[in-house]
């Protein structure tokens, strides 16, 4: 038996035929659509390296059951960025040394970018830290990671305000 989901990933709209409803949703982008930037640490749901955005909220992509979010639109690391063009939030990582080995860092980014999305980031370094207390980090870069998240958020607001 198959089952046929839709699924927006990076604006993209995917048909996508699964043979196992057991699939989560980031070994569907890992092993079946190619897209390795999404991490796999626990995959248990205790890391954050799998965060991807799902209809705009951060999730741990190895606890999500592929086949329940028919209709989803899905951002990953894969889609972060423009052409050429690095993503705010990756300039204040690399501006901050917000990473050393790396393998953290895609569910970081797509943690911080949601967020900011949510309005939460604000200014405040405690607060920063516990809201992405769901994403370890092995080689503890937590203070760029920390510092890279409030620029970003000071950055992004700026652009918002100029846009405005
Ligand atoms: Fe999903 Fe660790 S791989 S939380
Ligand atoms: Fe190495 Fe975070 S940069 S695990």
């Amino acid at each position: 038996m198959t089952f046929s989901i839709s699924l927006t990933i990076n604006g993209d709209v995917r048909q996508i035929e699964l043979d196992d409803p057991r699939v989560t949703l980031l070994d569907l982008l890992r092993e079946r659509l190619d897209l390795t930037g999404t991490k796999k640490g626990c995959d248990r749901g205790q890391c954050g390296a799998c965060t991807v955005l799902v209809d705009g909220r951060r999730i741990n992509s190895c606890l999500a059951l592929a086949v329940s979010l028919d209709g989803a639109s899905v951002e990953t690391i894969a889609g972060v960025g423009g052409e050429g063009a690095l993503h705010p939030v990756q300039e204040a990582f690399i501006a901050h040394d917000g990473f050393q080995c790396g393998f953290c860092t895609p569910g970081q980014i797509m943690s911080a970018i949601g967020l900011i999305r949510e309005g939460q980031a604000g200014s405040d370094p405690e607060r920063v830290r516990e809201l992405m207390s769901g994403n370890i980090c092995r080689c503890a870069a937590y203070a760029g990671v920390t510092q890279a998240v409030l620029e970003a958020q000071k950055a992004l607001s700026t652009e918002g305000r100029a846009a405005a």
